[in-house]
């Protein structure tokens, strides 16, 4: 018997740039993006841009061409700017991923040209799928337009599809060339997915770094409001935990069976699923963060306080800490919930491994979850939920008892 050894290292390196006015005609980033490496241009390059980006901004296929008139000697586009469907969407069913590899063989675009999209997590796992695989990977540049595409689902290595009824069922490890994130896209986001992003700060800052924390839960009135700044901040400061974390956790193409970035995601997944999608994917983390801090509360490795004060800076957000499907198949004894734990499992492969925070701002990996304290820290949550609606129900009823007693002065005066 005769075995060779061989051992292939390839570094990956791209920039993740923040930035606001990116199709500005005077904007020199894309252009510098793509001249980056000095080769001579112009280079080639389609676009595709999410449909609900279009919709918010009508006249943006028309400012794509007209940046490219302007920096023509860098960049050519190979056909006008061309719109997919957004959100979900994108990534069910392969008409989409057919029809851009159709577009890249007719435009006869080659490994050094660019894909180019502009878009959420979900169009740009899509589109980066097709470029991934014509020609075993074309260029991609990625431009972010959501709070999660920003912070998370835009920055990292890999591309996803939806297939055999599992979410991300199909996809592959593809660093992308330049990920380029403009904040100014985010005013048009609906609430759902611009505090639904924010899910993701706080997963990392609970696991990574509690000065974060401490950031996020002072200015969680800032991130209700939808304050600009304090959003660009938020998702800088998370982008570089994901970043830092892929860079240099060991394990940036996921072949170990644990996940430290997918905390709270194993109850969240489960949520999603039987919530029919009606949970967001943000809005489900959130849920998910909170019932696994209860549960480390309750394992010994959080404060009873800490649990509390991280689901208070996350309702403070506006996004849940309850949702009343913790519950689904609790009457009948079989919940629901703990199936997602086994799911969970097979979706990362090998060993069943949780991340847990232990303390604010440090984390911890366990193998097993006592089922037990799980339905415990579910409990627990729904207590707190209730109390909390009695005291907004009184709160309000004050407000009312106010207001008529002012309208009776009104009328006796
Ligand atoms: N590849 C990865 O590493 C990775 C990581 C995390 C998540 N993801 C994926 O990301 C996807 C979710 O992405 P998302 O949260 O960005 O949502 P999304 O892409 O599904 O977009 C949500 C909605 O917002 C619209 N939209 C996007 N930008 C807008 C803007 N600026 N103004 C108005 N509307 C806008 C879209 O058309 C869509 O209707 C999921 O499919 C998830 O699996 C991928
Ligand atoms: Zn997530």
């Amino acid at each position: 018997m005769e075995t060779y050894r061989q051992e292939i290292q390839v570094a990956f390196s791209y920039p993740v740039t923040f930035t606001r006015g990116v199709f500005e005609a005077d904007s020199p980033v894309l252009a510098g993006t793509l001249a980056a490496r000095g080769e001579p241009g112009p280079h080639r390059a389609l676009v595709y841009v999410d449909d609900g980006v279009v919709a918010a901004h009508p006249e943006l296929p028309q400012r794509i061409r007209r940046y490219a008139e302007r920096h023509a000697a860098t960049i050519e586009l190979a056909r006008p700017p061309i719109t997919v469907p957004g959100g979900e969407r994108a990534k069910n069913g392969w008409n989409i991923v057919r029809n851009i590899m159709a577009d890249i063989g007719n435009a006869h675009l080659d490994r050094h040209s660019f894909v180019i999209a502009v878009g959420g997590g979900s169009v740009l796992d899509c589109v980066g799928f097709a470029a991934s695989i014509v020609h075993r990977g074309i260029r991609m540049v990625r431009v972010a337009t959501t709070v999660l595409a920003q912070c998370d689902a835009g920055i990292g290595v890999k591309t996803g599809m939806d297939e055999h009824g599992v979410k991300n069922f199909a996809g592959t490890f593809a660093p992308p060339y330049a990920v380029l994130a403009d904040f100014d896209f985010l005013a048009t986001l609906a609430d759902k997915y611009w505090h639904g992003g924010l899910s993701e700060a706080f997963k990392v800052a609970i696991i990574k770094d509690e000065a974060f924390f401490n950031y996020l839960e002072r200015h969680a009135p800032d991130l209700a409001k939808r304050d600009g700044a304090v959003v660009g901040e938020a998702i800088k400061r998370t982008a570089r935990l994901h970043l830092d974390h892929m860079r240099s956790g060991g394990d940036p193409f996921e072949m170990g069976a644990a996940r430290p970035l997918d905390f709270g995601h194993w109850a969240a997944h489960k949520l999603e699923l039987l919530s029919n999608y009606r949970l967001g994917h943000g809005q489900a983390v959130a849920v998910g963060i909170a019932l696994d801090s209860r549960y480390a509360a309750l394992s010994g490795r959080l404060t009873d306080g800490e649990a509390t004060r991280i689901a208070r800076a996350m309702q403070a957000v506006g996004l849940p800490v309850w949702d009343g499907l913790l519950e689904a198949g609790a009457g009948d004894g079989r919940p629901e919930i703990l199936k997602g734990l086994e799911e969970f499992r097979e979706h990362l492969g090998g060993r069943l491994t949780i991340t847990l925070p232990q303390g604010i701002g440090r984390r911890v990996e366990v193998h097993e979850m006592d089922h037990a304290l799980v339905l415990e820290a579910v409990r627990i949550l729904k207590s707190a939920a209730r109390r909390e609606i009695s005291v907004r129900a009184e709160r309000e009823e004050s407000r009312a008892g106010a207001r008529t007693g002012a309208e009776t002065d009104d009328l006796a005066s």
